[in-house]
């Protein structure tokens, strides 16, 4: 019974597909947190690889949301999260790059805020395939928020890329749960994903994540 539940809640997830603007209005797209990924944490790691090449087919909404929250999700109550954040502050920002548009993941609200007059996908990575993606996931820190007493910015920065380590590898298992495919890339264009996200002077892009289903 529960083996069929699953399938059922996977099937639905698969036919939901991923909307960029339009019906759900340009400036963010609302998300469901994942009830189950229909694999089990250990088949998950056996499955776990770095993808380099991808199938056109974008990801579904389902998929999406339930590897953001995987990401930097809140999964309890206060707010905390499903990735492990030093000082308990919440400095990662996820953003997604699509064909159609660039979104800032709102963990809280569990949507994506549409990013004005964003780049593309090629903006943000020294490494072509990763534009291959359908979509590109840049993991970045506001340095910003860090707590006073942290007062070297070299200190933020070694901390973060720690962070984005831990935030990296949920995405790489839920990826592989859900039978998509990622690749934790350090070519990031400092320049390009600056202007492509409108970051701020604190923002700093760490990493590139292309993201879709693995190419037949
Ligand atoms: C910090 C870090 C940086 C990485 N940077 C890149 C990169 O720039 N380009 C790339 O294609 N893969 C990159 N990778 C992925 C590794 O090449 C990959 O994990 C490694 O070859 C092992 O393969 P596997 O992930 O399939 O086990 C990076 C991985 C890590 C952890």
């Amino acid at each position: 019974m529960k083996r069929l539940l699953v399938i059922l809640l996977v099937a639905a997830s698969a036919t939901a597909p991923v909307v960029h603007g339009g019906a759900q209005g340009h400036y963010g797209i609302a998300l469901k947190k994942p009830s189950t990924a229909g694999m089990d944490l250990v088949e998950a790691l056996g499955a776990r690889r770095s993808v380099r090449a991808f199938s056109d087919k974008p990801l579904t909404n389902d998929d999406l949301g339930a590897i953001l929250w995987a990401a930097i999700g809140v999964n309890r109550a206060g707010g905390k999260r499903t990735s492990p954040t030093a000082y308990g502050r919440h400095y990662m920002k996820l953003y997604v790059i699509s064909d159609t548009g660039a979104y800032l993941y709102d963990a809280e609200a569990h949507r994506l805020t549409a990013v004005p007059n964003a780049g593309m996908k090629k903006d943000v990575a020294t490494q072509a395939y990763v534009a291959r993606a359908p979509h590109v996931l840049v993991i970045a820190a506001d340095l910003g928020r860090f707590p006073l007493f942290v007062t070297g910015r070299e200190d933020r920065i070694r901390v973060a890329h720690s962070t984005a380590g831990c935030v990296a590898q949920n995405v790489y298992l839920m990826a592989a749960a859900l039978k998509a495919g990622t690749c934790m890339v350090a070519g990031v264009d400092d320049k390009g994903a600056r202007k492509a996200l409108n970051l701020t002077k604190d923002e700093l892009p760490l990493y590139v994540m292309p993201l879709g289903y693995p190419a037949k």
